[in-house]
């Protein structure tokens, strides 16, 4: 036996919104991390669980594809927004947990004068989705200059600092309170449970067995 194979797997978990609507599946799946793991005031990033073959580690949702694609993580719990985004080879998505539902959009200021999006050739862009942005509007066959923010993008159409932005709307509330308008979806997204393919590779049955128990608790919390 390796010393890699008697270590434990690590389950990669996203801090904020997804952890929140998680709850419930973590809770069925008994896998019964350490209390503090959901109370993200505790500034410990690993936790132990009730199986010594496995801990927790808790990371920024953007971050979990790239802890799991480099193996820092064996499993993660991942937005369909971030695989898009990164577009990691090495990773295995086989299970959609339907939770944390929420979409891609464009948007931009309400009752705007500008011309319509579609009908510019170039497009100045504030998003922390770079990639996906870029990769929408060439579809598009419109040139997309990005401004990379990593939040409050909602502000850049009012100060002059982006024609449109293209991020995350769930409610709705962000978008409006801050007098934009959603003018297109781009995708619509929900949590993954993801699986780096070299782990599954060399250690089967125990990420079989988590693969079950995600499943079969998704079955018993909804
Ligand atoms: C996300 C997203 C939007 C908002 C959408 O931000 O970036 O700003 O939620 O939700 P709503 O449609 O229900 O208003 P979040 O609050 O997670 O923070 P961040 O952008 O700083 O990461
Ligand atoms: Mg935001």
């Amino acid at each position: 036996m390796t010393e890699k194979q008697s270590a434990p797997l690590i389950l990669a978990l996203p801090k904020g919104r997804i952890l929140k609507a998680l709850r419930p599946v973590l809770l069925h799946t008994g896998l019964d991390p350490a209390s503090d793991c959901l109370d993200e005031s505790s500034r410990r990033l690993r936790f132990p669980t009730a199986n010594k073959d496995l801990d927790v580690v808790r990371v920024r949702s953007f971050d979990v594809a790239t802890f799991v694609a480099y193996g820092g993580a064996d499993i993660g719990v991942c937005g369909a927004d971030v695989l898009m985004e990164f577009d990691y080879p090495d990773l295995y998505a086989p299970l959609d947990l339907g939770i944390g539902a929420c979409r891609i959009s464009v948007a931009r200021l309400k009752e705007s004068a500008a011309e319509a999006p579609e009908g510019k050739s170039r497009l100045r862009v504030a998003t922390k989705y770079p990639t996906i942005a870029r990769r929408h509007f060439a579809s598009r066959a419109i040139n997309a200059e990005i401004v990379h923010l990593h939040g409050a993008m909602e502000l850049a159409p009012s100060l002059d600092m982006a024609d449109v932005i293209v991020d995350l709307v769930d409610t709705g509330s962000t978008l409006k309170a801050n007098g934009l308008e959603e003018i297109e979806t781009i995708a619509h997204v929900t949590s993954r449970l993801i699986v780096n393919r070299i782990a599954l590779k060399t250690r089967p049955e125990e990420i079989g067995v988590l693969i079950e128990r995600f499943r079969s608790a998704l079955l018993s919390s909804t």
